[in-house]
């Protein structure tokens, strides 16, 4: 019998593929290295568009050519939140070394969710090393996930599967009272998806009103627990805010805790950016609440400035969190001995089964730069945002839109017209700034304004930036006002 084809997927020519590797490492060195002379972002071209329109190919194409198309059409345009001016959303900055990491996690190729294997190893390294950081007792256990959301989603299938006796058995339904949680009108929306994904509902999930501070109204939720308690509801979770996305507002996370105490209730912390503040020393007090939460979910992806995507969920008692997803399919039995005699495996600790190796950037970040270093690096953004609002009470065209608590900053020029005409102005302000490449905030609504949104999770940003930040929005928005009717 001839064997007619027994092809593979590897480069016929290795050294070609070598050396095309060492260009791409180098050319995006340079990349990274020159970032801050480019444009924050660029408009992506009709002709780029209809490129990645084009029907799935059927013969192949050599990757020399293929790379050339990744320059031409996909590297320009990218989102541009590596660049010193991306303050857009919440979007953290990567690290040359992170880049490299991804690429050895993907050269190994490692499913890091059973065996006897490294790869599980330094994910169970750094998720200790999570744990260190939010100083959570032994006794917890944790997951990295692909972000805050699935970690926040992740907690709260925790709280509810340990809160609500038999709800893996019998569902929602076989509750004998209706489960009720808690966040504030505040809480990211990815908070809301977890309530209705876990059965809870939006209905279920009672969104308390907030201080002019933006941080949760504890009185308005204890009188809420006290009511539907009295209704026959049955209160289970309380998801407290450590830096809201809109203001950065921290809740009053010791009340939180003592509610959470006399109700008997789960607390879960959304840090996904501002736990990481904890490592800061003015913010430790604040945040010491942390260490005994029942939850807490931050990203490292954001204000740790890994690649993405990488967040954390941990869980302070590791048998909550197993007894919550654990099950013994026969196709993935322990062994005594050879690969199946890893670690226990991880996907009793959440809803994945496949995982890749994102743990190798953490893990190499964290040693490239060591804690000392990240923890200035978080500060820096902090000490930034509190530089760019004196800048905004200096200028007579500025209106601060809310506290800066910690590194997100909302305001809007100004000049004194009513306020639809300002929102309009401020909206062609941040579209001016993004399409001129100048700079890339956000915008949000605060208490019914438009609000030009700067949220620093970046390593890169510089005090000067803040300078010409100002500088344009004052230029661009007395230009804009003489545009918009
Ligand atoms: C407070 C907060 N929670 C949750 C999330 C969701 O995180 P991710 O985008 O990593 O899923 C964000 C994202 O910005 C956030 O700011």
């Amino acid at each position: 019998m001839s064997i007619k084809n027994e092809q593979n997927l590897d480069p016929e020519d290795w050294d070609l593929m070598t050396s095309l590797g060492r260009d791409m490492v180098t050319e995006m060195m340079g990349f990274l290295r020159d970032v801050g002379d480019r444009p924050v972002w660029k408009a992506i071209p009709d002709e780029t568009k209809r490129f990645l329109n084009e029907d799935i190919p059927s013969a192949g194409t050599p990757a020399e050519e293929i790379y050339r198309q990744f320059k031409e059409h996909i590297l320009p345009y990218a989102k541009g939140n590596i660049h010193p001016r991306f303050w857009a959303w919440v979007q953290g900055t990567g690290t040359p070394l992170g880049m490299l990491a991804d690429m050895l996690a993907s050269g190994m190729n490692s499913n890091v969710t059973i065996g006897e294997q490294s790869a599980v190893y330094v994910d169970r390294q750094v998720v200790d090393w999570c744990r260190q950081m939010m100083s959570m007792p032994d006794t917890t256990s944790g997951m990295l996930l692909s972000g805050g959301s699935m970690a926040n989603t992740t907690a709260l299938l925790v709280a509810r599967n340990t809160m609500l006796p038999d709800v893996r058995e019998k569902g929602i339904w076989g509750l004998k009272a209706r489960p009720v949680m808690y966040c504030s009108t505040e809480t990211h929306g990815c908070v809301v998806k977890a309530a209705e994904a876990i059965g809870i509902g939006t209905e279920g999930l009672r969104k308390i009103s907030v201080h002019a501070d933006f941080t949760i109204d504890i009185k308005k939720l204890e009188d809420q627990i006290k009511t539907d308690l009295a209704g026959g509801l049955r209160p289970f979770c309380i998801v407290g805010n450590v830096g809201t996305v809109n203001t950065g507002a921290i809740d009053d996370l010791s009340a939180l805790t003592s509610l959470r105490d006399k109700y008997r209730l789960w607390l879960h912390l959304d840090g996904a950016f501002g736990a990481l503040a904890k490592l800061v020393p003015e913010y430790a007090g604040k945040l010491k609440p942390i260490e005994t939460a029942d939850s807490v979910a931050f990203d490292l992806h954001k204000w740790m400035y890994m690649p993405y995507e990488v967040g954390c969920v941990l869980i302070a008692r590791k048998p909550d969190h197993r007894n919550s997803f654990a099950g013994s399919p026969n196709y993935l039995l322990h062994h005594e001995r050879g690969l199946a005699s890893g670690p226990e495996s991880l996907n009793n600790y959440g809803l994945e089964l496949s995982r890749g190796f994102k743990a190798l950037k953490v893990w190499m970040s964290l040693k490239e730069h060591g804690m000392v270093k990240y923890a200035g690096q978080i500060e820096k953004n902090i000490l930034q945002a509190r530089y760019l609002g004196r800048l905004i009470e200096l200028s007579p065209l500025l209106e601060p839109l809310a506290g800066i608590p910690l590194n997100i900053v909302c305001f809007r020029y100004n000049d004194g017209s009513e306020d639809n005409r300002l929102n309009a102005v401020n909206k062609e302000i941040v579209m001016t700034l993004q399409e001129r490449g100048i700079a890339s905030p956000s915008s949000t609504v605060i208490n019914g304004i438009y609000a030009i949104r700067v949220a620093i999770t970046n390593h890169r940003s510089r005090y000067l930036d803040f300078d010409e930040l100002v500088r344009y929005v004052l230029e661009i928005g007395d230009s804009a006002r003489q545009k918009v009717p």
